[in-house]
């Protein structure tokens, strides 16, 4: 039985991919801000009911819930959210303060209490995006909070050897996070919208708990691979 935590286990790719390992007799512990019922029936699912915004409480509440760990097998860093998509120079720097926070200071503090507070962490992977790359007009603090992942993990893989580190982009999946895109008008600055749009209408767009089996997957894969490389499922 592998110990697995994962951050954003409310909904989505992040509840899809606790519920993968849990039907396969892991053991998971949870991180997010809301409660997520479909996961309440597996006994050795653990939740910590933390906004991974507020990094003085996350210094009290992490640490003993850890404890009850002791090691993992794996992180999964998913929790993210995706601002307004717009132009930068729309931006406030508040927005992106907020995305920043959400998206990449969350997983720095993480990471550190982590390997303060466990004995072993065999992987930790940080779920990124095609957008850390890609730099389509609009995606504003989203693509430069998963850019700055990026670096975040293959910086930590250089101070800990023993630990197996990937930022990861799952591919595209139909969660809360595409339905906010689907909702928007298009708009001919920003032409990412449409093809989105396309993919999740033309059934081009897996659904949590098909995109959760392709990342499992590629997590078993990935420990081949330099620690601290930037991955895309749709490259494996
Ligand atoms: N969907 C895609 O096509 C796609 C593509 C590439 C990368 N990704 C990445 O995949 C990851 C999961 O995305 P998703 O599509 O599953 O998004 P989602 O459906 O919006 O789920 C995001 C999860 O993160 C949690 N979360 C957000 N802010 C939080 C906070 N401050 N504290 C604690 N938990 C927080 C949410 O909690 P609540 O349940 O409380 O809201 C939710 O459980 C993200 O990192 C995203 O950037 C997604």
């Amino acid at each position: 039985m592998d110990r697995i935590l994962i951050t954003g286990t409310g909904k989505g790719l992040g509840g899809a991919i606790a519920a993968y390992y849990l039907e396969r007799g892991h053991a998971v512990y949870g991180i997010n801000r809301s409660i997520n019922r479909d996961l309440e029936k597996y006994t050795e699912f653990y939740f910590l009911k933390q906004d991974l915004s507020l990094f003085d409480e996350m210094e009290k509440t992490i640490p003993p819930f850890l404890e009850k760990a002791g090691e993992l097998d794996l992180a999964i860093l998913n929790a993210g959210i995706l601002p307004e998509i717009k132009d930068m120079k729309e931006c406030s720097l508040e927005e992106m303060y907020r995305v920043m926070d959400v998206n990449l200071w969350s997983n720095k503090v993480l990471i550190d209490l982590m390997f303060a507070n466990l004995k072993t962490i065999r992987q930790i992977a940080a779920v990124s995006s095609g957008a850390s790359v890609y730099g389509n007009r609009g995606w504003n603090a989203y693509s430069i909070s998963k850019a700055a992942l990026n670096m975040l993990i293959k910086l930590y893989s250089q101070e800990q050897p023993g630990t197996h580190f990937c930022s990861i982009a799952p591919g595209l999946i139909d969660t809360k996070m595409q339905e906010y895109i689907y909702s928007l008008p298009g708009d001919r600055r920003f032409p990412s919208i449409d093809r989105l749009k396309n993919a999740r209408s033309s059934g081009q767009m897996p659904k949590p708990e098909e995109a959760a089996k392709t990342l499992a997957q590629a997590l078993e894969k990935v420990s081949g691979q330099k620690s601290g490389s930037f991955v895309d499922v749709r490259e494996m």
